[in-house]
């Protein structure tokens, strides 16, 4: 008779399972995270036949398909919320006092690199190319935004550029008019010549080596990304945007992240409307 599959995980399965996911993608996972990991991962034990939790982990740790699940694993325990417009006071900040001195300082090239850092389903990377647009200021410009994420299935949905309407819950209407059209079931795809100024990529931010790839960037946004990660992982998040970056070049966290305590690579430059970094010049 085949057993049922354990519903859950012993502490010392969830510490191991913690490991690799830290080692895989920087996510620290707490203790009371548990309940939710059984609960996402459950179907992943049901699938693959395993009797338990403990067998996911040798699946995971020894099986030849094992890495590849890993993926997957960190596919399903990573937050991956995100939608248009978000944080409206920064992206204000952005158009209103980072672009103008983005416009001043590459003039001469007229061209311009943007990266979204861990952009999960697009909507991140769609809305600085809509930004853009919006200033008038950038037409002749050879203007590209790229979006990178450890996780191949938002990726997927990203280069789609279809969405549902709650990614646009924070987006007015004449936004929804200018950026988006209508496609069949219920869905609004972003407009083409924005989808063409906008690139994805499979970029695991905790191998600072796998950014170099990438061209040289003016400014990255990295939002909602580093608060998952404990110290180090966030140390090397910062070393592969570094890396990638042009003297000058602008980084913008979330809210409620900063550098603090990781990295006196950046100078912290106070705008009137928000706390950024940026690459010193020499
Ligand atoms: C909460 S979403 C934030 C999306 C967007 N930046 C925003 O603020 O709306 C975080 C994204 O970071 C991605 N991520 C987490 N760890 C990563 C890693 N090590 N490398 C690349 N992307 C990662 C996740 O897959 C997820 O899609």
């Amino acid at each position: 008779m085949i057993d049922e599959p354990r519903l859950t995980m012993t502490a010392e399965q969830f510490r191991l399972l913690s490991d690799l996911v830290h080692g895989a993608s920087g996510l620290a996972m707490r203790e009371d995270f548990k309940f939710v990991a059984e609960r996402r991962l459950l179907p992943r034990v049901e699938a693959l036949g395993l009797s338990d939790f403990g067998a996911y982990q040798r699946y995971l740790r020894f099986d030849a398909r094992g890495r590849e699940e890993l993926e997957l694993a960190c596919e399903l325990l990573l937050p991956h919320e995100t939608y248009f417009f978000r944080e409206p006071n920064q992206l204000e900040c952005f158009v209103n006092e980072i672009v103008p001195r983005l416009v001043e300082q590459h003039r001469g090239r007229r061209r311009l690199r943007l990266w979204s850092a861990g952009c999960s389903t697009g909507e991140e990377p769609y809305t600085l190319a809509m930004l853009l647009e919006e200033t008038g200021r950038f037409e002749g410009w050879d203007v590209q935004v790229h979006g990178t994420d450890l996780s191949r299935r938002v990726l997927s949905t990203a280069r789609k550029a279809e969405y549902a309407p709650s990614a646009l819950r924070s987006t007015s209407p004449e936004r929804k008019l200018r950026h988006f059209e209508v496609v069949p079931g219920g869905k609004v795809r972003v407009k083409a010549p924005l989808r063409a100024q906008v690139s994805f990529s499979h970029l695991n931010l905790i191998v600072p080596e796998a950014a170099d790839l990438l061209p040289f960037m003016d400014v990255v946004f990295c939002r909602n990304v580093l608060i998952y990660f404990d110290l180090e992982a966030r140390r090397r998040v910062i070393s592969s945007l570094y890396r990638r970056m042009q003297p000058g070049a602008w980084l913008l966290l979330g809210h409620s992240e900063s550098l603090l305590t990781v990295t006196t690579d950046f100078e912290i430059v106070q705008l009137d409307g928000d706390l950024v970094y940026r690459v010193g010049q020499s």
